[in-house]
């Protein structure tokens, strides 16, 4: 070791400062969402002083909450202390088409606050936290604790698939198939795409019993309804049989046991020839790999999961019985599709 002392570049030191103030940023998201600032701004840029009332906030500090979002591009204040709209703060008004707020609230949901401190212990045994911090797993947790967090969680993905319903409906190539089931496929909003744009396709959505209590109602009633099935049930045991496409989107992400369970339950259920595709991102070829490495982690604290590698998914597929065909990314999204048959 050199004695000279090492003193950091002006950049460095600004990133590991910005780094370690990642919480403060998230928290000042949450903060804003859930004060309901991107609803109480329209497009006429306002001050805090104007906004406050409207969404109960202390004006001054209000103004500092948002002077901390904006060098994120989170509104932009302009002269006379005004605050507007960005493209990005618009994405979290409750009203937005292709809005994002359920994921930031998903994101930085209160338990992540206790489990992020306890992320050098989660590597130290390679084992998840969440059961210690809250007596069970995450998901029972979720479905029978905590139905605040499990409806913005269930909304969240619905959200997540709002934006990637259509690119991932574009990559499946759906020829020959009559009938799909999404497993884990959450309120169903890729079940109601697939079932929009193939006339003849009958469609399933497999969740757990809570989560599809809360399908979207077009899948419930209406013109899709008819050719749409919902059932509740546990993936690791058994899945619905004999459909076509057994189709699994950002789910054998949990625990290893967990997925090969899952994938099993395919394999049994399926008939030869039986599709499986899964669409989750791939630690390689991610495009968002900030977020995709950031994610691994989170699964890692909640579900002892993991973002997998297709190598790793292909020795799933082996283990479970099923053939592995290979894998290709969605376009447009960070996703991949990764195939096999029973
Ligand atoms: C990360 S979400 C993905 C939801 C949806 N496929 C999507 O991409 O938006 C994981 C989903 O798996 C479901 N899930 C968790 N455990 C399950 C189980 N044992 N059986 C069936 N579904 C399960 C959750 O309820 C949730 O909807």
């Amino acid at each position: 070791m050199t004695s000279t002392p090492l003193r950091p570049t002006p950049e460095a030191a600004t990133k590991l400062r910005e780094l370690g103030m990642s919480l403060g940023f998230a928290g000042a998201l949450r903060a804003a969402v859930e004060l309901g600032v991107p609803d109480a701004l329209d497009e006429e840029p306002r001050t805090a002083a104007e906004i406050a009332p409207q969404v109960g906030a202390h004006a001054p500090t209000l103004e500092r909450l948002l002077r901390a979002l904006g060098p994120h591009g989170v509104f932009d204040e302009r002269a006379g202390r005004r605050f507007a709209h960005t493209d990005l703060s618009r994405l979290l008004r409750e009203d937005a088409p292709g809005g994002m707020r359920f994921i930031v609230l998903w994101a930085t949901a209160p338990w992540t606050w206790q489990a992020w401190p306890l992320l050098a212990d989660a590597v130290r045994t390679g084992e998840r936290v969440f059961d210690t911090l809250f007596g069970k797993q995450f998901f029972a947790h979720l479905a029978e604790d905590d139905p605040a967090a499990a409806e913005t969680f269930d909304r969240a993905m619905t959200q997540s698939s709002r934006i990637t319903s259509a690119p991932v409906a574009d990559a499946l190539d759906l020829t020959g198939v009559d009938s799909v089931v999404d497993i884990g496929g959450g309120q169903g909003h890729l079940v109601h795409t697939l079932l929009e744009r193939h006339e003849g396709l009958r469609g399933t959505l497999f969740d757990l019993p809570g989560v599809v209590a809360g399908a979207l109602p077009g899948l419930r009633e209406g013109p899709l309804a008819e050719r749409c099935e919902i059932v509740g049930g546990d993936c690791r045991e058994s899945v619905p049989k004999g459909r076509d496409l057994y189709l699994c989107k950002n789910v054998l992400e949990w625990d290893d046991e967990s997925s090969l369970a899952a994938l099993r339950a395919m394999a049994a259920a399926g008939r030869p020839g039986s599709r499986v595709a899964l669409v989750q991102n791939l630690v390689e070829d991610s495009t968002e790999l900030k977020v995709t490495t950031a994610m691994d982690l989170f699964l890692l604290l909640n579900v002892g999961g993991k973002k997998h590698t297709a190598a790793g998914l292909a020795d799933l597929f082996a283990e479970a019985g099923l053939t592995y065909h290979g894998y290709r990314p969605v376009p447009g999204t960070s996703l991949h599709v990764v195939e096999g048959t029973v």
